[in-house]
């Protein structure tokens, strides 16, 4: 998987993921993360990326010409997907990740201020995501949201054991994990843990995933299929 991002702050991008799983990743050649500076290519001469929105208003706008220009520097040629990431976007979720996690390649464009010109959206990209109902102050954070969430799904980064058993994949938020000590503070690890018995461990932990998604997230249930002694657990 290569990611190829359009940022003005590449150093952002490059930094953040030198650190554990997709440092390795990357020194596994399992990924690649290519961070273009969009500053590079303007032909701007003071080397400005952005001026003042037509028909006015607050704030600044990114030119459309440093960015595309940086987007045909680095010369997609196979089929690939464009993503802007915006507050304006789709809802990014777990789904999403999965799917993007099986292309080849994502270029992720990055925005700043009060965004692109919109025909860099109507020229290049194919998908507009937002991570939440939040605005940050640039694209950089997202843009590692992404890569992070799909990085860890693309085969080999991970176990594929902790990727079947997290949060999402059966619908619902996970189970709570303890490890030693067995007391801390005066709290205990709840005795089934320990109790070796696979399967009463498993009746537990999907009893704990069904509490902990009704308290924190109730419309996840919506979509996940309930078996009968999910009900039966849920009615007591
Ligand atoms: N850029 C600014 N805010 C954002 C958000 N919530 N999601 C994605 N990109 C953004």
């Amino acid at each position: 998987m290569v990611f190829k991002v359009l940022t003005l702050f590449p150093e952002v991008i490059l930094q953040a993921t030198n650190f554990s799983i997709l440092k390795r990743a990357q020194q596994r050649n399992l990924i690649r993360i290519e961070a273009v500076n969009i500053r590079d290519y303007t032909k701007d001469k003071h080397k400005r990326t952005d001026d003042y929105p037509y028909g006015g208003g607050f704030g600044m706008v990114m030119t459309a010409q440093p960015i595309i220009d940086a987007y045909e520097s680095t010369k997609p040629d196979k089929p690939h997907r464009v993503i802007y990431l915006t507050p304006q976007g789709r809802r990014y979720t777990q789904d999403i990740a999965k799917e993007l996690s099986k292309e080849e390649e994502l270029v992720i464009i990055c925005g700043h201020y009060e965004g692109i010109d919109q025909r860099v959206i109507d020229l290049i990209v194919t998908d507009e995501i937002s991570i939440g109902d939040y605005v940050l102050s640039g694209g950089e954070y997202a843009a590692l949201v992404l890569i992070d969430s799909i990085s860890r799904l693309v085969e080999g980064v991970i176990e594929k054991e902790s990727v079947q058993e997290e949060s999402f994949s059966d619908g619902l938020l996970e189970y709570p994990q303890y490890t030693r000590p067995y007391e801390f503070r005066g709290l205990k690890v709840p005795d089934v843990l320990l109790s070796g018995d696979h399967e009463k461990i498993k009746k537990w932990r999907r009893e704990q995933s069904l509490l902990k998604t009704i308290k924190s997230r109730p419309e996840l249930l919506n979509g996940v299929a309930l078996t009968k002694e999910d009900r039966e657990f849920l009615i007591k």
